[in-house]
């Protein structure tokens, strides 16, 4: 049988549109985090904290950006998402680029069983960290609201409210945590018990997993905003509207 060629293909949709949308908006985002992250300043107003420096780590050994310190971790965990691995490999390594199209062909490749791509296998271990994470920023959502004159919420508030809503709907529909939950069952839909704490739990991972895709992405817009948002405020450039 004779081997497809590089992009070959029958497909006669546009097949190519996801890769590049992939593409631009893993790109975009990660050379803005990295900016950033390199800051090292700006990612505090009032009671506002950027969930890219959360939890706020200042330790004297330590010259370069506290973001440093905090980012290997949420990076690891998407970085090593089940998602992300399909949407990074397809639009970065074209490997393949889509369904049916024909591939690069990396002759060496072994997939995820060989080094580096072994270290993929540790996404569970990246969902303990994520799940301190989301706790975290849940108390700084908790802060968002004490101002110096005490309680009150502002546009801040709202934007740190969404952002970490959708990192735990990104979190808690994690393919690892549906695994984990119904750990111990080889088909739970068939041996679970109706009812059960356990099996609740599961359907309820099972029913936010449906829509991994749209929180991963969500999340991922949301989480650059937020910092950003900070940033402006911060820098005077916007100024921050309390709503009461
Ligand atoms: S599979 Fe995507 S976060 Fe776990």
């Amino acid at each position: 049988m004779r081997e497809e060629q590089f992009l070959e293909t029958s497909r006669k949709d546009f097949w190519w549109l996801s890769p590049l949308a992939v593409f631009i908006g893993l790109s975009l985002f990660g050379i803005y985090s990295a900016w950033a992250a390199f800051q090292g300043e700006h990612y505090q107003w009032g009671p506002y904290l950027s969930p890219f420096y959360s939890p706020l780590i200042v330790v004297d050994w330590w010259k370069w950006s506290p973001a440093f310190l905090i980012l290997w971790a949420p990076a690891g965990f998407r970085a090593t998402c089940y998602y992300y691995r399909k949407a990074y490999y397809r639009a970065f390594f074209l490997s393949p680029p889509a369904c049916a199209v024909g591939d690069l062909k990396i002759r060496k490749y072994k997939g995820e069983t060989n080094f580096p791509f072994i270290f993929q296998n540790i996404h569970r271990c990246f969902l303990y960290l994520a799940l301190i994470f989301i706790v975290i920023l849940w108390i700084d959502v908790y802060h968002a609201t004490r101002f110096e004159n005490g309680f009150g919420i502002g546009a801040g508030t709202l934007v740190l409210f969404a952002n970490t809503s959708l990192l735990s709907l990104y979190t808690f529909s994690c393919h690892s945590l549906r695994h984990l939950v119904g750990g111990r069952m080889d088909c739970f839909s068939k041996c679970g018990t109706p009812g059960d704490v356990q099996h609740k739990t599961w359907e309820v991972v099972s029913c936010l997993n449906k829509k991994h895709m749209l929180w991963a992405w969500l999340s991922l817009f949301m989480v650059g905003f937020s910092d950003l948002y900070v940033r402006l405020v911060s820098m005077g450039i916007i100024k921050d509207f309390r709503i009461f």
